[in-house]
């Protein structure tokens, strides 16, 4: 009785309903992890003798956010109105959509972009604007310009960009505030440590401006869930309004004072990754792999029609990289994480090995087609 049974099961909104189903390819992760743009070897160990220290009763209490949302504000050197913890930068995202987006908005994203940009978005009633970048992968800034319309509610930047690794400049993010005051402009800072440059001095003063900054990369922190968004007063209070009072949970929250005050762990890791992408880029350009520019913890490169044979291949190596050829523009790319130098050396061996699997291949394939 299909009538009945439809009748037993009341249906979302019909925005819902269309939405895509997203699976991030977690699996079985027992291995080198250059998939995910994660911290790939540990947090400060400062942060595991805070978790050593939490008592059972603290589990008992719901999590106070405010004493530690104004340590993260006087390190950003913000006011704590002006900046809000949530459950990772993804929360940030959703929350923020959520406030802002409504029926007859445009979202403006740049892309390829990070994918919960559109997953969000496309739970609203906003229309999405993609603005695609050209080959070089560059931010598409004058593209964006000319795509800004009096519909514009928020324009979207991950600087750096995911997967591409390009940035926007301070200029270009100026301009773009300026040309479309009416907008919110969002400047996804999720791997800012790797790139040194940031506009969050500018949150208060430019009033079209929110910022997002993660503890998911750099500190090492993917598995607390934790990010910030900054903003004016203003425009956090209506974020406030929509943000569940403790979804930033306890251990996080008690973790975090300790995570930034240990900045010698923080600049070790950066300075390490930083090194390792010199080796890597070079070991690259040796094995004649098209790669793109990247400021942050990974790089995008070109591996071509086997795409997903090379990710099987790395695995089987044991290291696990990830398969960007259905973002748009992506076709054949994939994106590898940067780790240590000592993890990259390992992934430079399963790299060479999968790229010479693939060509004796695509050689014996050729000679029995001959
Ligand atoms: C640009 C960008 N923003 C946000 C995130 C998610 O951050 P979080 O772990 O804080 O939700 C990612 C994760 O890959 C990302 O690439």
């Amino acid at each position: 009785m299909p009538e009945m049974e439809t009748a037993l099961h009341p249906m979302p909104r019909a925005r819902v309903q269309a939405m895509k189903e997203y699976h991030p390819p977690l699996g079985s992760r027992d291995a080198l992890r250059l998939d995910f743009n994660e911290n790939t070897v540990a947090c400060s160990p400062a942060v595991r003798e805070v978790l050593g220290r939490i008592s059972m009763g603290d589990l008992t209490r719901y999590p106070e956010r405010e004493p530690v949302e104004a340590i993260v504000a006087a390190h950003l050197a913000l006011a704590p109105p002006q900046v809000a913890l949530t459950n990772g930068v993804d929360e940030a995202i959703h929350v923020l959509f959520e406030a802002f987006l409504d029926a007859g908005d445009e979202l403006l994203l740049p892309v390829p972009t990070y994918t919960m940009y559109e997953v969000y978005a496309s739970a609203t009633d906003a229309r999405v604007i993609a603005v695609q970048a050209a080959g070089d992968l560059r931010f598409p800034f004058e593209r964006l310009l000319s795509a800004i319309s009096p519909r514009t509610k928020i324009v979207a930047i991950a600087n750096p960009n995911s997967p591409s690794g390009s940035v926007a400049t301070r200029q270009q993010i100026l301009e773009i505030a300026r040309r479309a005051p009416h907008a919110l402009v969002l400047v996804d800072e999720a791997y800012f440590h790797f790139h040194g440059e940031t506009v969050i001095d500018l949150v208060g003063t430019l009033p079209n401006l929110i910022v997002a900054r993660t503890f998911s990369k750099a500190y090492g922190l993917a598995g607390l869930r934790l990010g910030v968004l900054a903003a004016s007063i203003e425009h956090m209070r209506w974020v406030r309004r929509v943000l569940s009072p403790y979804s930033v949970n306890s251990l996080a929250l008690a973790c975090l004072p300790a995570a930034l005050h240990d900045t010698a762990y923080l600049d070790w890791y950066v300075g390490e990754v930083l090194a390792a992408r010199t080796d890597f880029e070079q070991a690259l350009d040796a094995a004649g792999v098209r790669r793109w520019p990247s400021s942050a913890n990974f790089i995008l490169v070109e591996i071509g029609a086997q795409h997903s044979e090379f990710v099987r291949r790395m695995q089987a190596a044991g290291v696990l990289v990830r398969d960007r050829s259905n973002d748009p523009g992506c076709d054949g790319l994939v994106r590898i994480t940067i780790g240590t130098r000592e993890q990259m050396r390992d992934a430079v061996v399963a790299l060479n090995k999968a790229l010479a699997e693939l060509r004796d291949a695509s050689s014996r394939q050729a000679g029995e087609t001959r």
